[in-house]
């Protein structure tokens, strides 16, 4: 009965402890997904398969990213138009899990994983509700999902298949949804704030722009993706990375910057430090990657 109200099973665990997500019961309610048969080696198919389920954990767990905004947007003193947008985009987070999860069973996969660390939203306790909010938003929407925007929409161009490229192309919808919601608030409320407080959210750019680059650091030593593998949504490579890059330094650091946040400099400190950290370990540099 339990299994049948709950996403996730509360008694199975994985090694770490961590509850194991398990998406069979909704990947089959939605429809079997076919797939073209596509030449690939036993490795790759794997690391496909792989990829796919690493993303139905992380866009089902990013639902309680949107969640933890609702109360600190109420706070902000955001429209109820706005924090009701917040609810609607955790929703569509567990969508998107449940999407991934009905290719990882198209490719012969289950949709089985531990949903691993949850870690909580920050809640900035050395700043008012609004600049905390503010800070969240920048780092989710400006950043994540400013990238996001990018990477889904260069896997659908490239997706095998109608119906692949259907999936890709939901989640991408919604995906411009959720950046979209954090460039209203640059629009918005980010011009009424005082110098001193927009100093203090560049400040705190160097932060998301930091782990924004060290989370996709590992792919500029990855093996390049081949087509076929591209065709199925697998990660590529230094490509990802140089994508990451692009799209901070055009998008999201020109926007912050024409709203008055100091992004251009909290980039290129964050950008130098990854790079001193891969010298340092003897790996390429991003900047050579990107
Ligand atoms: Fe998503
Ligand atoms: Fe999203």
């Amino acid at each position: 009965m339990r299994r049948a109200l709950l996403h996730v099973d509360t008694e199975a665990r994985g090694r770490d402890g961590a509850p194991i997500l398990d998406l069979r019961s909704e990947a089959r309610a939605r429809g079997k997904l076919v797939l073209p048969d596509v030449a690939l080696d036993p490795d790759e198919r794997r690391a496909i398969v792989a990829t796919w389920r690493g993303r139905m954990v992380s866009e089902y767990a990013s639902a309680r990213v949107f969640a933890a905004l609702v109360p600190q947007a109420m706070a902000a003193g955001l429209s109820a138009r706005e924090t009701g947008a917040l609810a609607e985009m955790a929703l569509e987070e567990i969508d998107h899990g449940i999407r991934c999860a009905r290719v990882v069973v198209a490719l012969g996969g289950e949709p089985v994983a531990p949903l691993g660390a949850l870690p909580l939203v920050p809640t900035h306790d050395d700043a008012c509700a609004v600049e905390g909010f503010v800070r969240n938003v920048l780092d989710v929407s400006c950043v994540a999902e400013t990238v996001a925007v990018a990477l889904v929409a260069s896997e659908q161009a490239l997706a095998c298949c109608p119906a692949l490229a259907e999936e890709l192309e939901r989640i991408l919808a919604a995906e411009v949804g959720h950046a979209r919601f954090g460039w209203r608030i640059v629009d918005t409320i980010v011009p009424t704030l005082p110098p001193e407080m927009r100093r203090r959210l560049g400040a705190y750019l160097v932060v998301a722009f930091r782990e924004a680059l060290a989370r996709f650091a590992p792919f500029v030593t990855m093996r390049d993706a081949s087509a076929a593998a591209l065709s199925l949504g697998a990660p590529a490579g230094p490509g990802t990375f140089r994508v990451l890059v692009t799209t901070l330094e055009t998008i999201t650091v020109p926007k912050l910057e024409a709203a008055g946040i100091p992004a251009r400099r909290a980039f290129d400190l964050a950008l130098a430090e990854i790079q001193g950290d891969r010298v340092a370990g003897e790996k390429p540099r991003p900047r050579d990657a990107a």
